[in-house]
């Protein structure tokens, strides 16, 4: 799969689970959901810093670079939030408005890279680069995906 279609992919698995997650009450349920959205985007950023973004940076344009600094930056935000979230109680009022912080945090980095860097990226990097980079990415998140099914 073409490298931007593959994180597209993960960015909806990632939205479906924050609209579950806003949907339910049960602190089970919220957690279970709450563990997911950890493990999804610890192993979706992880493929963007590793895989994604030096080839980015390869374009060697000012803008491609800016945009490559701010993602991380974003991406660290949202690393600090997710530090938080084993002390979070699912059980307490303020869960809510965490999980939205976050959703929302999230939902603007996502805009930012469909709507400016994956079309430039598109553009500059060529099909043949992005496909390699899509395998790069699957082989990945294959390994990273095994054996941390939640329970
Ligand atoms: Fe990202
Ligand atoms: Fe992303």
């Amino acid at each position: 799969m073409k490298a931007t279609d593959l994180l597209k992919k993960q960015h909806k698995q990632v939205k479906t689970l924050f609209k579950k997650v806003e949907k339910t009450e049960n602190p089970r349920e919220r957690r279970q959901l709450m563990d997911q959205i950890d493990q999804e985007l610890k192993m979706h950023t992880r493929i963007e810093e590793q895989i994604f973004y030096p080839a980015v940076r390869g374009i060697e344009t000012k803008k491609a670079e800016e945009m490559v600094m701010e993602a991380l930056e974003e991406h660290h935000v949202v690393d600090l939030v997710l530090a938080e979230l084993p002390k979070v109680d699912p059980a307490d009022e303020r869960f809510h408005a965490k999980m939205t912080v976050l959703s929302e945090l999230v939902e603007h980095h996502v805009d930012e890279e469909e709507e400016e860097m994956f079309p430039m990226a598109e553009k500059k990097l060529g099909a043949e680069e992005l496909k390699a980079l899509g395998a790069q990415m699957e082989q990945m998140a294959g390994m990273s995906g095994r054996g941390r099914k939640a329970a």
